[in-house]
């Protein structure tokens, strides 16, 4: 395995540093860190209607992103990538403008997973104070599998959207998307089928043609892009249908006292002044990860660190629960433990100490805790820069811990 490590600042500035808490973000380059200090000594200005040379600079690098973008997961056109703050926006952007489109109404039913994000529950509870929608949810197997069988079960004529992560943040299980897309589409090809990609953007890339999915919401601060600017991947054509539930300077064709015409795609779901560095900073991390052969590289490290956890934890099997399945494959390299009787913040309090960065709670997704009957656990994930002494740091200290607790 390469260890990439050096490429990353904070690890030469933090020597000490075992940083485990990838799946809330992950650390950047310098590749990253350099391009954004260049471009804000060099190019920077606010984009749309300057007509001054900085202005041109910016706004070419930002509509370039979206070309990337756009290439990156094989949609159709540059107009169907919106740009957002975060997921969690992009998801009530999402579900707002459904409401105010009409394509949602009293009675219509949404199905998620029980394994989902908030990001992914509460805006769709929000329509469902708002406007009476139903939510429903679709069970996991034993081994944290999407339960197919399930979906299918569940899809009846008043369901209108199902909206599912591509990798939970919690089990690390990916699910099997093409062919819940399948099953989707065959009963219904009008069912909008949203796909949260967040968790999975590091892990893997998405071809959405093929996937089918109707919407897509993606995060890059997990792929060493910046924090603060997020996408909204949607059909145009369903673009089109949508009327944006927010509105401001940029998002419009004209402005009277009284009435509005909203712009066309590509601005009407970015009516602000855009996070620009961002788009800059997801760029260089594009780059970055061209220049290290990939996605290749980052699927065979994780591979193999999985492969090198589920090792380690077979001597911790009596001790700590754990929520994920103890198959290797199918898989990102998110880990969540639980010690019976103990609250998850010590451990993690105890990690920190050691330095060891680990996050302790309900990592959002208080629906699958109380599916699983857990109240308080910890998680351990993974990036590229970690390595086998990183895994081998963490079981040290977990082991030090329980017999601290005579456990
Ligand atoms: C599966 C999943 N969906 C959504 C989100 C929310 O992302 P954001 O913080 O960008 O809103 C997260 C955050 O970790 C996540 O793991």
């Amino acid at each position: 395995m390469k260890d990439f490590k050096s490429d990353f600042p904070i690890f030469k500035n933090n020597p000490w540093l075992v940083f485990l808490d990838n799946a809330a973000s992950v650390q950047k380059p310098s590749y990253v860190i350099e391009g954004i200090k260049h471009f804000l000594e060099n190019d920077y200005a606010n984009i749309h209607r300057g007509a001054y040379s900085l202005s041109e600079r910016s706004e070419i690098l930002f509509e370039d992103a979206k070309k990337v973008i756009k290439e990156f997961i094989s949609a159709k056109y540059s107009s169907e990538i919106n740009f957002t703050y975060n997921s969690t926006y992009a998801m009530n952007l999402l579900t707002l403008s459904l409401k105010r489109s009409g394509k949602l109404k009293k009675w219509d039913k949404v199905l998620v997973s029980i394994v989902e994000h908030h990001a992914n529950i509460v805006p769709w509870l929000i329509l469902k104070e708002e406007i009476w929608i139903e939510i429903d949810y679709i069970w996991v197997k034993d081994d944290f599998s999407l339960d197919l069988d399930d979906l299918k079960h569940k899809l009846t004529k008043d369901v209108k959207v199902v909206s599912l992560t591509y990798a939970s943040n919690v089990t690390g299980q990916v699910f099997d998307l093409k062919n819940a897309s399948k099953i989707i589409k065959e009963y219904n090809k009008n069912i909008l089928f949203v796909v949260d990609w967040s968790q999975a953007v590091p892990n893997f890339q998405v071809n959405v043609a093929e996937l089918d999915c109707d919407f897509m919401i993606i995060t890059w601060h997990k792929i060493m892009a910046e924090t603060g600017i997020w996408v909204l991947y949607g059909k145009k054509e369903l673009l089109k249908e949508l009327s944006s539930w927010i509105g401001g300077w940029w998002a419009i064709n004209w402005v009277r006292k009284q009435e509005y015409m909203e712009a066309w795609l590509p601005h009407r779901f970015e009516p602000w002044t855009p996070n620009i560095v961002w788009a800059l900073s997801f760029l260089r991390a594009l780059e970055y990860i061209k220049s290290i052969w990939w996605y290749k590289t980052i699927e065979d490290n994780e591979k193999e660190l999985i492969v090198y956890v589920l090792g380690k934890y077979s001597k911790f099997e009596d001790k700590v629960n754990i929520v994920w399945s103890k198959i290797a494959t199918n898989r990102i390299g998110v880990f969540t433990f639980e010690i019976p009787g103990i609250n998850s913040s010590d451990v993690a309090e105890y990690m920190a100490q050691n330095n060891i960065c680990v996050r302790a709670g309900q990592h959002c997704t208080e629906p699958l805790m109380e599916f699983c009957n857990l109240k308080s656990t910890f998680r351990m994930s993974l990036y590229l820069y970690n390595t086998k002494e990183d895994i081998d740091k963490f079981f040290e200290i977990l082991g030090n811990f329980l017999k601290e607790k005579n456990k």
